[in-house]
């Protein structure tokens, strides 16, 4: 199968390479030519562990290929995946300009039946939208299916949640359309389900913020477990071992960041509007999570007093481990806080580079934290829990360590005379 795969992102990237995996020929299109020819020199541009391998791999068995000319690209295909981005409107709704424009150029150059499959997060109903206006454009009506195939992968762990996903939600009109896409994922061992392209679209939506309601759920317990001198992790642990709960999005911290998580429950919340529905519950959901890097700044400042001239050692800028993604970072909203009271702010992550000019960089983290007078964890990198806390003690100006991510062992550090502050922890 001749796969055409939209939108070089983390999803198109990813998809592109699972989709070789299965055994297809693929190519890779994006308006933009830095990303294009950094891939076809086989230069991931965003950081993903492992699938810079996989890249190289299949480049060089010349089962992937990468282009900016998108008339050939959709006309060499029997399947073309839209994986473009749908970032935030002005209103809180997901702006569809570059599904539009992908679905009109498909308009324009078809020239067989095509299958077109949507892996963007897209509000209900946008399968409709890009059959009308492939459609409009489709000159001699040639024929088309759209199918809804929602992407579930995580930044820092795509590779692996492509390759085995939960399940496989795939929606269409035309069940016969649906079918071949499904096999397309046939080595793969995830439950499908086939349904409506609607229902396939608020699965997305649905699946999104129902995970953000349990990091929200935990957070806001965690401010109950501070009061009450409780351990929000054993809360976590004792509640995650039923199995109708599940152990996972209990962790506690300083609440969900990244691409997906903020932009898709403000969908949900006024896409429902439209429909007459106050889904108050994700109102909720979205100011709790919005007040966590508050409430941690509030800790530090009971704890030092004046924030104004002290130095402080911020020791993550990605929006969680594993990814070089900031956007949404509880960390740069800490950093703000903290410039804002005029404190001296250090930072470090270890794939990140800070485009800040008011905060200093370091590349190790002893560094980051010489004569300061609190470290702030506001990612959950590995580096940070294999840190050697006996030589942070001897290099910084007073021992008080803040943990926003509930990852290290206050013991540990009791011993080595730092005083430690998690997040809900006695
Ligand atoms: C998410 C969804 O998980 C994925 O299915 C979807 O396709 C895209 O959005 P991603 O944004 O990459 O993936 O990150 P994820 O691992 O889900 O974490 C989201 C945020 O929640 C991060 O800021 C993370 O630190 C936070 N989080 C996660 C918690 O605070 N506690 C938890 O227990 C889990």
């Amino acid at each position: 199968m001749n796969v055409l795969v939209i939108g070089m992102g983390y999803v198109g990237t990813t998809t592109g390479l699972v989709l070789c995996e299965q055994g297809h020929k693929v190519i890779g299109l994006d308006i933009d030519k830095n990303k294009i020819n950094s891939l076809n020199e086989g230069k991931l541009y965003f950081y993903e562990k492992g699938l810079d391998e996989l890249l190289i791999t299949h480049l060089n068995r010349e089962n992937i290929s990468f282009t900016t000319e998108s008339m050939d690209a959709i006309q060499g295909s029997d399947i073309i995946f839209i994986c473009v981005g749908t970032p935030k409107n002005e209103d809180g709704k997901a702006d569809l300009k570059y599904v539009r424009e992908v679905a009109m150029l498909i308009g324009r150059y078809i020239n067989n039946y095509k299958i077109i499959v949507i892996k963007s997060t897209v509000p209900v109903g946008t399968a409709e939208t890009v059959t009308n206006i492939i459609m409009e454009n489709n000159r001699d009506h040639i024929p088309f299916d759209v199918v809804s195939n929602p992407e579930f992968l995580r930044e820092g762990n795509a590779l692996s949640d492509a390759k085995n996903p939960d399940r496989i939600v795939i929606g269409s009109s035309n069940m016969e359309a649906a079918k071949m896409v499904s096999e397309l994922f046939t080595n793969m061992t995830a439950p499908i389900v086939m349904t409506t392209s609607k229902t396939a679209e608020l699965v997305k939506y649905a699946s999104n913020s129902f995970l953000a309601l349990k990091i929200s759920f935990i957070n806001e317990l965690s401010t109950l477990c501070d009061r009450m001198n409780i351990d929000i992790d054993e809360i976590s642990l004792g509640m995650g071992l039923d199995h109708r709960i599940g152990p996972y999005f209990l962790k506690a911290g300083l609440g969900y960041g990244g691409s997906c998580f903020p932009k898709d429950v403000d969908a949900l919340i006024t896409t429902s509007k439209d429909y007459g529905v106050n889904l108050s519950i994700l109102e909720q959901v979205v100011s709790i999570n919005e007040s966590k890097p508050l409430y941690f700044i509030e800790k530090v400042a009971r704890t030092l007093g004046e924030l104004k001239n002290k130095r402080i050692a911020v020791l993550g800028l990605a929006f969680k481990s594993g990814t070089d993604d900031t956007r949404e970072s509880p960390s740069l909203r800490i950093i703000e806080y903290l410039l804002n009271a005029q404190s001296i702010v250090r930072v470090h992550d270890p794939v990140v580079t800070s485009s800040m000019k008011e905060v200093e960089q370091f590349t190790n983290v002893i560094d980051t934290v010489r004569e300061v007078d609190a470290v702030l964890i506001c990612t959950d990198w590995e580096e940070y829990k294999q840190l050697d806390w006996n030589k942070v003690k001897e290099v910084v100006k007073q021992p008080f360590v803040f943990d926003g991510r509930n990852i290290l062992n206050k013991d540990e550090l009791k011993k080595v005379g730092i005083q430690y502050h998690g997040i809900g922890k006695p």
